[in-house]
């Protein structure tokens, strides 16, 4: 832990961020506050986030950070929390509002890399870059042969995406790159999404979840985690599935039953699935570990220097907006 303190404390906000921060947007958040960083070993727990919220006026927290009730009702002179995230199921969004204090994301900022990641998802999973990569390196590859682990091409196939606010938006408009179709779920509406706002300027078809899951040779989550996305896809979903069919989950691992997943994959009742994210990261569902058809990520949606950067810089001048009674840019609206 350390605690980086500024020159001059008189009438400056408090603030305490809770991870280390690129040194752009870290110099921003010094020159605007009184700055609490907390450098200690993750995770960050409900105890420490009271604790160390004793006195503060704002937080920049990560979407690992549980921000819950209890927490926020320990933070007495809490004004806002500023979550470098666009998600922010790790936020009591209701208690927050109940206690004046604001809440803010950041989309936009990471639109692009996490839609790129979400291809390079698909493109893996349907061409068993996981598995042909393991294979290789434990020395098993026999060289090239014609029907020597085949996977499934794009071109002409549907892609059905759960979630169609700016990240899934921008998964549909690579699409036609590969050829395939892309429809959305309509259950999803623009407040549900995982991205607020934003018009879209897309043609694409909108059908319900069954015809989504019936008919689509690649399914792409980008839906935020609620109560009712909470296990969208589960034993039920899998089974309307193509067998030849391909889940993607870049969204909040919740929205998948992982148990169910691991049955469909060793049933055969889809054709593989790349993930991630988990219902209990930095934990994986044991019996995905043992499946060659899952390509695992480490959350990496956002994970570009660039995306990163500006997710943290949006973040910091969230917290700063508030703390100088100003509008926050990007304010959380549900
Ligand atoms: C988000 O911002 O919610 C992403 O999951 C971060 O990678």
């Amino acid at each position: 832990m350390a605690t980086v303190s500024p020159t001059d404390t008189n009438a400056r906000p408090r603030v305490l961020l809770t991870r280390r921060i690129p040194s752009s947007p870290l110099s921003t958040l010094e020159a605007g506050c009184e700055l609490d960083l907390y450098d200690g070993p993750t995770p960050l727990t409900k105890d420490i986030l009271r604790e160390r919220l004793q006195g503060m006026h704002g937080i920049v927290s990560v979407l690992s950070d549980p921000i819950s009730k209890e927490v926020l009702e320990a933070a007495t002179d809490l004004k806002v929390v500023a979550n470098i995230a666009v998600g922010y199921d790790n936020i009591d969004v209701a208690a927050a509002r109940a206690r004046g204090i604001v809440v803010t994301n950041t989309p936009d900022v990471l639109t692009e890399a996490t839609a790129e990641l979400t291809w390079a998802l698909i493109l893996a999973v349907t061409r068993r870059i996981g598995e042909g990569e393991r294979l290789v390196r434990r020395g098993a590859w026999k060289g090239w042969a014609l029907d020597f682990m085949l996977g499934m091409e794009l071109r002409g196939k549907q892609l059905g995406i759960i979630g169609r606010g700016r990240i899934g938006r921008a998964v549909a408009a690579r699409a036609s790159v590969f050829g395939m179709t892309p429809v959305f779920w309509r259950g999803t509406l623009n407040r549900d999404s995982h991205q607020q706002g934003g018009q879209s300027t897309l043609n694409v078809p909108e059908v319900s979840l069954d015809e989504l899951l019936i008919g689509s040779d690649v399914i792409s989550i980008h839906t935020p985690l609620r109560p009712e996305t909470h296990h969208l896809i589960d034993r039920k979903a899998f089974a309307r599935m193509k067998r030849s069919a391909y889940l993607v989950n870049v969204a909040r691992g919740p929205v998948v039953d992982e148990e169910a997943l691991a049955w469909a994959l060793k049933e055969h009742l889809i054709s593989g699935a790349a993930l991630d994210v988990y219902e209990k990261e930095p934990e994986v569902f044991p019996a995905l570990l043992e499946l060659e058809n899952v390509v695992l990520a480490p959350h990496l949606g956002s994970a570009t220097r660039e995306t990163r950067t500006a997710m943290a810089d949006l973040a910091v001048r969230n917290a700063l907006a508030v703390l100088n009674g100003q509008a926050p840019l990007t304010p959380v609206q549900s």
